[in-house]
């Protein structure tokens, strides 16, 4: 005890130096602003953005639940909080659609606490302000079952040796669903295992069905999971089809953490509506990437290179989420959409720091999701750089082309788009009148 408050001390000198020098700036401040203390403010923002992850047993590379945790990492959290590198939530504050669902991003304003207080010496402040601990989700249970009850339908993948050491690792089995009636899916979660709860970066699921020669290829896609994500609900006025004689194609993505999970298994839950759903009212959803692939393409060593793919349908849809997809180059993707009635483009969702380490579902949410005329054109742009600036970047000196290898690369969005008709797309026009307009450039 006697050494710690030693040891901080020495610290609280450094500090009260650093306070004099910058006196007039702080003393414009507001008054609350010279009081945050970790204590009052900064551990209830660590609570809500941080901890899912940065708590022992999670992917989290260190904790981040006391003070002594945190104070350690201060100057590291400043910088990515202040730049949104973490939370990891790649997609713009200031372009597009902003009302989402399971949005991690951190507000401005708490971004600006946390800055202040670690320029201002990241102080403890009075422990007793501190809020009670956050009780987080069970580990290993099905977070909608609470809403739902348990998954109708689990689909596991084959099991998989996690070793305790090493880097990416990803599994990608093929398993057979066992669907033999066309139902309804009304939500859907992935699980990881407990044991490997603090490796399983993310676990993507496919369905698969077999083409005229009987080989195995992608449908539609099922699920996407990034670490503390919730399951996905689809919109009540939906069916998104889980389709028969299929299989699930699973990419998993390990990062070992130190415990070896021998014959991991990640599971995918789906809750399907009951006999009461009337799916002749519903509009069929359905997850693809579409034409959205930017076509066939090379990037040269040291280059750069943008990529465009497009997708128009002949009826009304609904755009209920996005997922770009990139890998090591890609460093920004955006989707536009261009009303040829009007020749107005409409910026619709971008991320201009776009991370392939993580894998995010944007869904919009209700009330805000793109309604697209029939004819309406989506644009998707992809951003690579295969320059030493790109710190992902494995080796500049190689020509990157298309590809499933994750040195390969890839140009595509996932989209989950409910297929509508006019009187549908006239009703749900005429409740959104009072929604705000939102411009390509950002003007809200
Ligand atoms: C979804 C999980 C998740 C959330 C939420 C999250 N982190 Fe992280 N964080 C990670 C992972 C995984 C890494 C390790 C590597 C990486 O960057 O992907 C990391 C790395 C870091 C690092 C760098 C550690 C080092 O060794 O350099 C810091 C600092 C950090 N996070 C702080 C935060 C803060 C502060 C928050 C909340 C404001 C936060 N993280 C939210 C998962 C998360």
């Amino acid at each position: 005890m006697r050494r710690t408050t030693l040891s901080s001390l020495g610290l609280c000198a450094a500090v009260a130096a650093t306070t004099l020098v910058l006196q007039g700036e702080v003393a414009a401040q507001s008054e609350g602003a010279q009081h945050i203390t970790y204590s009052n403010q900064v551990s209830r923002i660590f609570q809500s953005n941080c901890q899912i992850c940065h708590q022992p047993g999670n992917i989290g590379p260190m904790s981040l639940m006391t003070y002594q945790e945190v104070r350690r990492y201060a100057t590291r959290i400043r910088n990515l909080v202040a730049t949104r590198e973490m939370p990891p939530y790649q997609y713009d504050t200031d372009v597009g659609i902003q009302e989402l669902y399971n949005d991690w991003r951190m507000s401005a304003e708490d971004i600006k606490t946390v800055v202040s207080w670690v320029d201002q010496g990241a102080p403890e402040g009075n422990p007793a302000d501190l809020p009670a601990p956050v009780e987080f989700p069970v580990i290993g249970e099905w977070r909608l079952a609470s809403k739902y009850g348990p998954p109708d339908h689990i689909i596991s993948s084959t099991p998989w040796d996690v070793p305790a050491e090493g880097t990416d690792l990803w599994w990608e089995p093929l398993v057979d669903t066992g669907i033999t009636e066309e139902l309804c899916i009304k939500a859907i979660e992935t699980l990881p295992s407990a044991a490997a709860h603090g490796s399983t970066h993310h676990a993507n699921s496919m369905f698969y069905k077999q083409d005229e020669e009987g080989k195995w290829v992608q449908n539609t896609r099922l699920s996407e999971f990034a670490f503390g994500k919730l399951g996905e609900e689809v919109p009540l006025d939906a069916c998104r089809v889980a389709p028969t004689n299929s299989k699930v194609g699973w990419s998993i993505h390990y990062y070992p953490d130190g415990t070896a999970v021998p014959g991991d298994q990640v599971q995918v839950g789906i809750w399907y509506h009951d006999e009461d759903f009337d799916r002749s009212k519903a509009y069929r959803q359905d997850l693809r990437s579409y034409a959205l692939q930017g076509g066939d393409f090379d990037i040269p060593p040291n280059g750069k290179l943008m990529t465009q793919g497009f997708q128009t349908f002949d009826h009304p849809v609904r755009l209920d989420s996005w997922q770009p997809h990139l890998h090591l180059r890609g460093v920004a993707m955006s989707i536009e959409v261009f009303y040829p009635e009007t020749g107005r483009t409409e910026m619709i969702s971008s991320a201009s720091n776009f991370n392939a380490g993580w894998n995010h579902s944007h869904i919009y949410a209700d009330g805000h999701q793109p309604l697209l005329p029939a004819g309406a054109v989506i644009i998707q742009k992809a951003w690579y750089d295969n320059t030493a600036d790109n710190p992902r970047n494995p080796d500049p000196d190689q020509w990157v082309g298309m590809g499933q290898r994750t040195t390969d690369e890839m140009s595509h969005s996932w989209i989950a788009v409910t297929h509508l008709d006019e009187e549908g797309y006239q009703r749900l026009l005429a409740e959104r009148e009072s929604r705000p307009v939102v411009d390509a450039g950002g003007a809200r």
